[in-house]
């Protein structure tokens, strides 16, 4: 039987941006064959996990800004998360999540899909399974296809549906700047527009770009800058065309490059230090064309265990 060791415990995780997204045509199971390349950012999500007595079940508490319409019920990722590790390990599901967002909610930058991960890594640490990342992976990919990069972050390269994932080499930190929307944007929705868009043209198997994995290996963020790529990018301004005023606003103040993240409709521009991220995010926020700005830097590590009691 399995010993119980803690009661709660709390698990950091980051958000991420794509630097590559390449998508390929729909397959026969309605994804999409994608290359993409991830990298964990400085916006995190801290995910409580802890015990409730016998028979009180799973609850799940959210806080913080710009929350709205995020479920607290069954739907929520990080819920099915537990509950398959509950299923799994053969564990009580009497457990109590409390999520303090700060990554936005629908934004591109896999926020369901971390705190699905810390779930999975708070009940590791909860229950003292001591699994292996891979069998934590494996559990991951059955929830999202973010879901196994959210818990390893740092740089990686993720193939299939973005859920195999290889971790890349990368040197140096990298600044960027965040153009937040406050309405988001449905991943299916800009999937599905992308196909729309993509009709009558021939489909190309994605590949992943030399040149960004050569600009990441240099430290070398003019280089990173030109190559960000992300097929969803015309798919995500078509359904939000704001999103191109946006991105020329970055044009404008100088950063390296400007994407949008994933499938929108955050923005993400590279800039090449912390006073340029200071000057952009003042530009950006005095057009009026942008909801809020963050400032943040990556790659940095994966979902960890920051408290255990
Ligand atoms: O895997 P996840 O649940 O995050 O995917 C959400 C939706 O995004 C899928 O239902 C699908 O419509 C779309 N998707 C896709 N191809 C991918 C990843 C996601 O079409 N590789």
């Amino acid at each position: 039987m399995t010993q119980a060791v803690a009661s709660s415990v709390v698990v950091r995780v980051p958000g991420k941006i794509n630097l590559q997204l390449s998508v390929g045509p729909k397959e026969s199971d309605g994804y999409h064959g994608v290359v993409t390349v991830f990298q964990s950012i400085s916006l995190y999500d801290d995910v409580t996990v802890t015990k409730e007595e016998i028979g009180a079940g799973l609850s799940l508490d959210i806080n913080g800004d710009h929350i709205h319409g995020v479920p607290t019920d069954e739907s929520n990722l990080a819920w099915r998360a537990a509950v398959l590790m509950c299923q799994k390990y053969e564990l009580p599901a009497d457990l109590r999540i409390e999520i303090k967002k700060s990554i936005p909610v629908a934004g591109g930058m896999a926020g369901g899909s971390a705190d699905a991960a810390a779930t999975i890594l708070a009940i590791d640490a909860l229950f003292s399974l001591g699994q292996t990342r891979e069998e934590l992976h494996g559990v991951a990919a059955q929830l999202g296809s973010d879901v196994p990069f959210m818990l390893s972050g740092g740089t990686a390269v993720g193939r299939g549906r973005g859920d195999q994932v290889t971790s890349a080499l990368s040197r140096g930190t990298y600044h960027w700047v965040l153009a937040l929307s406050t309405v988001g944007l449905s991943t299916p929705a800009v999937y599905t527009e992308c196909d729309r868009l993509r009709e009558g043209m021939k489909a190309v198997t994605p590949q992943v770009s030399d040149h960004l994995l050569q600009a990441l290996l240099a430290a070398d963020p003019v280089a990173l800058g030109k190559s960000l790529i992300n097929d969803l990018q015309p798919a995500a301004c078509s359904l939000r065309p704001a999103l191109r005023l946006i991105l020329d606003v970055g044009g404008e103040y100088g950063a390296l490059g400007s994407i949008v993240s994933g499938s929108g409709p955050t923005v993400a521009f590279l800039v090449s230090d912390e006073d340029q991220a200071l000057d952009l995010a003042v530009a950006l926020t005095s057009s009026g064309v942008v909801g809020s700005v963050m400032r943040v830097s990556g790659p940095v590590p994966g979902a960890r265990v920051t408290d255990v009691h």
